[in-house]
């Protein structure tokens, strides 16, 4: 039984952070920024030192290979993505991401042949933060094709996706290029649980069975700008006016009466933005999130209703788009008791579970069997530059991504 080398990875994890440090401890590695290309290279250069084969596709998603005996055979996937959050945490993507590499490292120094090759890959940007919707390599990997309205999305911060997307493939000359989707025998990936329930159960492992369902709307509510000092009551088409009482009412009917709905308005921008000028215009997002596909369909019903109302109820207009729709998805069985074997080998507890956030796996499980590993991170803090992971529970999910792997990939 290989050993891994948990003082490498977490080396390698102290490594990656500091590329788009913040001042609070976290990481600003959005995708397909500069950072974003600086981790890339930086993993890719540490294949090439090992002798593994390093390959990109028209996505930018990145793979590093390690040759199996049998060359004829789907290779095993494992990894995740390295894009983080603005203000995101260490251990989002890149525990995944680092893990995997050091299953290839440790597979290395102890010269253990497996039948399959086994390939470590980071797709892109898998946050969504910067570029919507989110999982954009591992959704344009499980389509084979990359879809035609992608090039012209701009990023919240300005810059074309095709052109941002070109960029990052030009920074990595020392990749090879390779088509976009491919047959895989199997992908794990492993990722902190950005959630409280294994730690505080002392659960070590989470076998994740699934992941629940994800809808991202873009509202836009529109009234009349006007002078803030001279435009009485009567007179006024005031969008804020409208959104925060939409918003008002939606906070106290979603969430409340039912633990599983998920509810969040994480953007928000005032047009023009004078401080004494009644708005012309109010823009936010809304994230929704159930494990039941019904569910989500009724509970956008009440957001769109219930902002078309406020809208009218005040004069103004309003119109709702919807930007991202992750259907909920089962993992695979085969997989899972793969992986129950694998904690078994280790003697290492699990519990079953379901994923609150979404991840690649979701989409490369529509082209492959697949599933997910967590492990517990302190406070179930993510998406916050707090964000940490106990280097033992950092050693023992990446134990049992290279028991699993060599599970994998050893049967063809
Ligand atoms: O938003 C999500 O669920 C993922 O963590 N990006
Ligand atoms: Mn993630
Ligand atoms: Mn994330």
């Amino acid at each position: 039984m290989t050993a891994i080398d948990p003082e490498r990875l977490n080396h390698r994890l102290e490594e990656f952070a500091a590329i788009g440090a913040t001042d609070k401890g976290g990481v600003n590695r959005q995708a397909l920024t500069e950072g974003d290309r600086i981790a890339r290279r930086l993993l890719a250069d540490l294949a090439i030192k090992r002798g593994f084969a390093v390959f990109q596709d028209p996505m930018a998603n990145l793979f590093i290979r390690r040759e199996g005996r049998r060359g004829d055979v789907p290779p095993l996937l494992i990894g995740s993505h390295l894009d983080s959050q603005p203000t995101g945490g260490r251990y989002d993507g890149a525990l995944g991401t680092l893990s995997a590499f050091e299953v290839l490292e440790s597979l290395e120094d102890s010269g253990e042949a497996t039948e399959r090759a086994v390939e470590v890959v980071a797709w892109t940007n898998e946050e969504g933060s910067r570029f919507s919707p989110g999982c954009m390599g591992s959704m344009a990997f499980s389509q084979g094709a990359i879809p035609d309205d992608w090039a012209d999305k701009y990023a919240a911060d300005g810059p074309r996706f095709a052109d941002e997307l070109q960029a990052t493939l030009a920074s990595l000359p020392q990749a090879a290029m390779r088509l976009l989707g491919f047959p895989i025998s199997a992908y794990v990936e492993l990722h902190i649980e950005q959630g409280p329930s294994l730690e505080a159960e002392s659960i070590p492992i989470g076998v994740v069975t699934g992941i629940q369902g994800t809808r991202w709307l873009e509202v836009v509510v529109s009234g009349q700008t006007a002078h803030a000092g001279t435009t009485a009551q009567a007179y006024r088409r005031d969008p804020m006016r409208a959104a925060t009482h939409a918003l008002n009412a939606l906070y106290d009917a979603v969430m409340p009466g039912d633990e599983a709905a998920r509810f969040t308005i994480g953007r928000i921008s005032v047009a023009p933005g004078s401080i004494n000028a009644i708005p012309e215009e109010v823009r936010f997002t809304v994230d929704i999130r159930h494990p039941d596909p019904a569910e989500l369909d009724r509970i956008e019903a009440v957001v769109v209703a219930r902002i078309a109302e406020s809208a009218d109820r005040f004069g103004c207009s309003s119109r709702t788009q919807r930007l991202f729709d992750m259907p909920p998805g089962r993992f695979s069985p085969d997989i899972l008791q793969t992986m129950d074997r694998a904690a078994a080998m280790l003697g290492v507890k699990t519990k079953p579970m379901l994923s609150g956030a979404f991840h690649d796996a979701l989409f490369v499980a529509r082209v492959a069997p697949s599933a997910m590993i967590f492990v517990p991170c302190r406070d179930g803090l993510s998406h916050n530059e707090a964000e940490y992971v106990e280097p033992e529970h950092v050693a023992t999910g990446c134990r049992m991504l290279a028991s699993t792997a060599r599970l994998l990939a050893s049967s063809v």
